[in-house]
């Protein structure tokens, strides 16, 4: 069994990284409580829970507490209800709360863990290509507010992580695709040999061929877990994991979740920002181009799906929590696998950007 280890200032955690579930059994028994409630939601239940369930101990209690699918659920009243029955039902302190999918059902379930009687273990079982090479790792949990993506969390790292390539069989297309723009992100910011490797596997990649996604998850978690393990909090280089999030999160919450799955707006952003860094004269032409036509390559959208009016939009990024002041920052481009931060753009280069990607945007 391979594994990554996640070595933070003061602990450090696993990633285990198994072909199939039933072999979780091997490593889930050391890292869970005398009582367990697996968060998860119907459509992942049907597909996993029976088999997930066997992988833990008999002598354990296992309850599960289903929510609804999609970015609903990482709102403050999902949240609230899981708080009153964890409550009503006497889950005390040595309860260990499993996220059973993807990165919705992980951010929730690790901001129910961070607060439950100030802290209780969770384990997240990442079951799409987004929560596996990304969101499963780092400890950033949280839920949803009408006026901004992800504003109520906290950083809290889960006992361990089990990723099981398996059950990206089942992944519906359009998920699996979102969560390639996720994968595309760490070579930007940091691995132009990664993003040349997708770039010459994309065929491989796209028919889920098993040794290249085991090779593409485990980099990608590697390069994750090293950047946590630089600044858990953060403050510094973990920001760069942001490329293309101020636009993306942005367009996420002015569409209300409904347009874009996230991994779509990602990719939507990382355009935004790589024209933006292209602009600025920061990335040249032609790296430009490649990179979109990666995302091409990889049917991830480079055009919006609607025009937008740009205004709400600045607003929404006004309000991103990577600011210091009023001012959005961008995570941009130094190059094909170097990032850094810029503040002051201008309102007409956010405007030119959003444009260039819809013919039909509105400024106001
Ligand atoms: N915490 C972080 O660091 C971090 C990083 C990136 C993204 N995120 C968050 O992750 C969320 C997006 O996660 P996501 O893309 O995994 O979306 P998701 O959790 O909504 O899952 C996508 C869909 O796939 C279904 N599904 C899950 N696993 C399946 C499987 N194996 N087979 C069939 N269907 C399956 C789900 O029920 C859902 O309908 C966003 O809320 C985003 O903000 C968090």
């Amino acid at each position: 069994m391979n594994q990554t280890v996640v070595s933070l200032r003061d602990r450090q955690y696993s990633v285990y990284f198994q072909n199939d579930m039933k072999h979780g059994e091997n490593w889930i028994r050391h890292h869970v409580q005398r009582q367990i409630l697996i968060i998860t939601n119907a459509e992942v239940a049907n597909l996993f829970l029976e088999k997930f369930v066997r992988t833990l101990p008999s002598t354990h209690v296992v309850e599960t507490y289903y929510v609804p699918d999609g970015e609903q659920a990482k709102s403050l009243t999902h949240y609230e209800a899981i708080i009153k029955y964890l409550i009503e039902n006497h889950y005390h302190r040595d309860t260990t709360l499993i996220g059973l999918g993807g990165g919705v059902i992980g951010d929730l379930t690790g901001f129910v863990a961070a607060t439950y009687c100030r802290g209780v273990p969770y384990i997240h079982i990442p079951t799409t290509l987004l929560a596996q090479v990304d969101s499963s790792i780092g400890g950033k949990t949280g839920i949803n507010h009408v006026l901004g993506k992800n504003m109520m969390g906290a950083v809290y790292q889960p006992t361990a992580v089990g990723i099981f390539y398996e059950v990206l069989l089942t992944l519906p297309e359009r998920a699996y695709i979102a969560g390639l723009a996720e994968v595309v992100k760490y070579g930007l910011i940091q691995d132009a040999h990664f993003f040349e490797w997708i770039e010459q596997n994309t065929h491989k990649i796209r028919a889920r061929d098993q040794v290249a996604l085991m090779y593409l998850i485990q980099h990608c978690c590697e390069i994750k877990a090293g950047i946590v393990a630089q600044d858990e909090h953060d403050h510094g280089v973990r920001r760069l994991l942001n490329f293309g999030h101020t636009f993306g999160h942005a367009l996420e919450a002015a569409s209300e979740y409904s347009l874009y799955l996230h991994g779509e707006a990602v990719s939507l952003g990382m355009v935004m920002a790589s024209r933006m860094s292209n602009e600025l004269g920061y990335l040249s032409s032609s790296e430009c181009l490649r990179i979109e036509q990666l995302l091409i390559n990889l049917s991830l959208p480079v055009k919006l799906f609607e025009p937008i009016s740009i205004r709400p939009l600045r607003d929404l990024m006004a309000r991103d929590k990577k600011n210091s002041s009023t001012d959005p920052c961008f995570i941009l481009l130094d190059g094909i696998g170097k990032a850094k931060l810029v503040y002051k753009v201008s309102s007409n280069l956010i405007n030119k950007v959003v444009i260039s990607c819809h013919e039909s945007a509105l400024v106001d």
